[in-house]
């Protein structure tokens, strides 16, 4: 046990808020093992820091600098991809000041966030066809496509599409450290099936969307985060659209088929139903793709010395 670092676990409360009981029987399943989970790992209180800077819309460059400075991992981290070929900078940059001032507050708010939350899930290893690196770069693929589908679409809210995609799955990795010997199973037998991981997580009652919500809300992380790692397979709800996921969706499958980060996910949906929704256009959503085939090398040489 330790008090909020990183590599420390909480006893999570064992009562369970009534409302959330009730969501899960209404789930369907015949044992719910999300349930039991009594242990979860801590997000560092400097996530939080800089989640909520870079929840202002024009995020405050010497804050950021400030929250950053005195952690020299991070530092050290930030500065090293400042510096790789994606940013095609003309000069070396040396000091977090320079990285910052280079390439924008936001852009260096969100490798900061990024890095702090590698960090929670370092202890863990890959499993049969689940490569940890591979997630993350899934992960970050879709932050980084999500932010550019909110950009083409003119969001004013274009600036939580990339931590939103970010944390998307999050609830995989809760499986990997919780219930290993389970999710290797439910690997395995997805290889067997040909059916979606999502569709065998179900079946042996571990949803990574029920556990993603779970751990999220734990982290008090803001709700709209929740219900993206709740929504974002089914963002047609219950007759509601719901647009948060629904764009993460997209992103998700978009980064899928751009190959950025190779995941044993199984059989891809068809995005049309919410490119129709969203309105983005063939032409506007071609746009995307060819500009992600232009950048998705740069992304995994940038962001694969973190991982
Ligand atoms: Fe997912
Ligand atoms: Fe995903």
């Amino acid at each position: 046990m330790g008090n909020g670092n990183t590599e420390s676990t909480v006893q999570t409360s064992h009562v369970i808020p009534s409302a959330e009981v009730k969501d899960m029987v209404s789930y369907r399943v015949q044992h719910n093992k999300i349930l039991e989970i009594k242990k979860l790992p801590t997000l560092p209180d400097i996530a939080y820091r800089l989640l909520d800077v870079l929840s202002q819309g024009d995020p405050d460059l010497a804050e950021l600098e400030e929250i950053i400075r005195y952690d020299q991992a991070i530092t050290a981290k930030v500065l090293s991809v400042a510096n790789s070929a994606f940013y095609a900078l003309q000069r070396e940059i040396d000091t977090l000041h320079r990285a910052i001032v280079a390439l924008g507050a936001r852009e260096v708010g969100e490798i900061a966030f990024s890095i702090c939350v590698f960090s929670v899930f370092r202890p863990l290893k890959s499993v049969g066809g689940f490569d940890l690196k591979e997630f993350w770069m899934h992960a970050i693929g879709t932050g980084i496509t999500a932010r550019i589908l909110a950009q083409a679409l003119d969001r004013e809210d274009e600036e939580k599409y990339f931590t939103l995609g970010l944390m998307h799955d999050i609830g995989r990795l809760i499986l990997l450290m919780v219930f290993p010997q389970e999710f290797e199973a439910i690997l395995e037998q997805r290889q067997i099936s040909g059916r979606s991981l999502l569709t065998e997580e179900k079946e042996a009652g571990l949803a990574h969307t029920w556990v993603g919500r779970w751990l999220l809300k734990r982290w008090e992380l803001p709700e709209i985060f929740s219900i993206v790692a709740r929504y974002h397979h089914h963002p047609f709800h219950k007759g509601h659209f719901l647009f948060e996921p629904a764009l993460i969706k997209l992103a998700d499958l978009t980064a899928h088929q751009m190959g950025i980060g190779n995941l044993p996910v199984g059989p891809l949906d068809d995005p049309s139903p919410i490119l129709k929704r969203l309105g983005l256009n063939e032409d506007l959503y071609q746009a995307v793709q060819d500009h992600l085939v232009l950048i998705k090398e740069g992304i995994k040489e940038a962001w694969g010395q973190l991982l």
